[in-house]
Parts: C-alpha cells; structure tokens; sequence
C-alpha cells in the first residue's frame, strides 16, 4: 500500500491574522519496501507535510491518498482500521510515550482485533525483540529506558498494528551517535523484511544518505529536487542541495571545514518572489525571479533554471558567497 501526497498545501494563520504558507504545493509517493528521505532546513516544512501525510492535519489544498484512497483528518481512537497502517514515529519518544503506564500495557492497546486473546502478549513481545527490547523489561514504566531504547519501544508501539508506511519524523534527532545508529539500522531493516514503507525527516543529509532509495530536498515549503539518493550525491541538480552537500563535515584528513550556507532561510512569511533560494544562490540570475518548474533531471527531478526541459547543465559545486 502506498502513500501519495499530491500538491499538498499547508497555511497557517500567523499574528495580526497574516498567513505562513509552509508548505507549497509538494508531492511525493512513497511506495513500500522503499525509503523517502525528506531533508531541508529547520522551518521549511518538514514536519507540517508530516503532520499532513499522517493525517494529523487537514491540508489547506491538495489530497493525501493512502493505498489510492483519501485521508480523512481524525482523531485516532475514530480512525477506520484502514488508516491504522499509517503510523508515525516522532522525535522525542518521552512526548509519545505514556509516562504513567508500563510499556506492555501501552503496546497491547495497539494489537489488532484478529490476534487472539491468548497470544496478544506474546505478538507485544515478538515486536519488542524486533527492535532489540528484552521481554523482561516489557512491564517497565518508560522513565526506566534511556533515550534510544524508548525510541525503539515508540517504534514497536507503531509496529503492533502492522502499518504500511511509517512516518518518522527525525526519529533520531533527539539521540546519541550509537543510538543514532541503532534506531536507523532497526527502521530500515523493518522496511526490507516487512515491506513497510517509510518517510524519513531529517536535515541531517549525511544520515539519510544512508538509508533512503529516494531522496526529496525542501526548500521554504517546496521541493527543490527529488531523485535517486545515489544520483543526488553525485549529480546534484539544485545548488541548494550541493550547498547542503557542501556543508556536512568531513572525517577525512586535510578535508577542511565544510562550507557553510551563505545567509539565513527567508521568512516563511515573506517568501523571495521567483525562485526562493535566489538570494543565496551562487548561480543566480534575471532568469530566477521568474519562478522554476521540478523539471526532469537524469532520474530525478529539479526545480532550478540551470536545469531545462530536455537538456542537461550539470551544476558545480556550490562556491560560497563573499
Ligand atoms: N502551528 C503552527 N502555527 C503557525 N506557524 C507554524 C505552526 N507550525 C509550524 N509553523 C511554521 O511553519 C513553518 C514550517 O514549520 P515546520 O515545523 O513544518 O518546519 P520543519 O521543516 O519541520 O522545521 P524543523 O527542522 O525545525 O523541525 C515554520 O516557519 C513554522 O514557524
Ligand atoms: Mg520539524
């Protein structure tokens, strides 16, 4: 079952009633078995499309179809079974865990109706050791776990219902560098054994190299490219997403310091007319007030005037701007 967001809008009312459009017409599928890595400064509207896919919030326009059928915005206890195989996964697992109750207790809530009573613990606890959560800790309360085992355990908690697509937005933002790694490599092996689909947010590039087949780059509530992870890293059709590139630290000796963005994300409010990141772009020209199209780029796709319909400029590396 697939997840497909088609030019979704999100507008939020602001002071003295003026209107933040974070998101600006974004689309995205995400299949299953696949990961989409959705990555992008803070505040360009990461976690509103997030909260949109999982239907936590109504879009202003546009449509969120799961397995081809709409989302309805509701409450979770009204939510048809259906939609119960879309879950999310947030990023402080202390906000998404019950602190009164024992974690057993909160995953069995979750258990579908057609596991038999007898064995609805047993299916708790079979979920518990897929992320690595022994079965005698299961009747602790969550202020017993450290950070990373209680994101496993919101992980387990989405996984007893047996969803489809996981939403997980920085799901490990909030946790150590071995943890980091712990809870990546339990997600993405839950994608490939149990064909689930995921949405990974991050805006950490480096992280979600690693474990997305798709990669989209949002830019002040648009994207600014999408393509095969593999072909971003190497072509880059946006030079935002090469400044991105550009910026990450590098381990290796004599690699240097990363290149820092030049200037601040605009306000959401005040977006720059034509294309958005013309103010900080090293390759901007009279070309970029008028506004890009996502045009096809190789595999993917870019909404940069460098890149036209039919031709392919490839882009240098983003230079910083005095
Ligand atoms: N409930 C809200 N009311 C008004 N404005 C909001 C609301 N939620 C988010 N915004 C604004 O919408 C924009 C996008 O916010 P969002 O949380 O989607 O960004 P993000 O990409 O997830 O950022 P981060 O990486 O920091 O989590 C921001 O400018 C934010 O201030
Ligand atoms: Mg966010």
């Amino acid at each position: 079952m697939s997840l497909e967001l088609r030019d979704i809008v999100v507008e939020y009312r602001g002071a003295h009633n003026s209107m933040v459009r974070a998101v600006n017409g974004v689309s995205l599928t995400v299949e299953p078995g696949k990961v989409v890595g959705l990555v992008g400064e803070s505040g360009c509207g990461k976690s509103s499309l997030a909260r949109v896919a999982s239907g936590l919030i109504k879009a202003s326009k546009g449509s969120v179809l799961f397995d081809g059928e709409p989302v309805a915005p509701l409450s979770w206890q009204r939510r048809p079974r259906r939609e119960l195989g879309l879950q999310m996964v947030f990023q402080n697992p202390y906000s998404s865990l019950n602190p009164r109750r024992r974690i057993d207790a909160q995953l069995l809530d979750g258990v579908p109706a057609d596991v038999p009573r007898r064995s609805r613990r047993s299916y708790v606890l079979e979920q518990l050791d897929r992320v690595g959560v022994a079965p005698d800790v299961a009747g602790r309360f969550p202020h017993q776990f450290s950070g990373g085992q209680l994101q496993r355990i919101a992980i387990a908690r989405a996984l007893v219902t047996r969803p489809s697509v996981l939403i997980a937005d920085e799901p490990v933002t909030a946790l150590d560098a071995s943890s980091q790694v712990h809870v990546v490599n339990t997600l993405t092996q839950l994608v490939r054994d149990l064909d689930v689909g995921m949405l990974f947010i991050s805006h950490d590039l480096a992280l979600v190299r690693h474990i997305a087949d798709t990669t989209a780059v949002m830019y002040l509530g648009k994207l600014a490219e999408t393509a095969p992870t593999a072909q971003l890293w190497s072509q880059p059709g946006h030079p935002y997403t090469s400044s991105l590139i550009a910026a990450i630290p590098q381990v290796k000796a004599g690699a240097g310091l990363p290149v820092a963005l030049a200037g601040e994300v605009p306000d959401p409010a005040n977006v720059p007319t034509g294309c958005a990141f013309r103010p900080r772009c090293p390759h901007a020209s009279d070309e970029c007030t008028r506004e890009p199209e996502l045009w096809p780029h190789r595999a993917g796709r870019s909404a940069c005037w460098l890149i036209h319909p039919g031709t392919e400029i490839p882009v240098r590396p983003a230079q910083p701007v005095a």
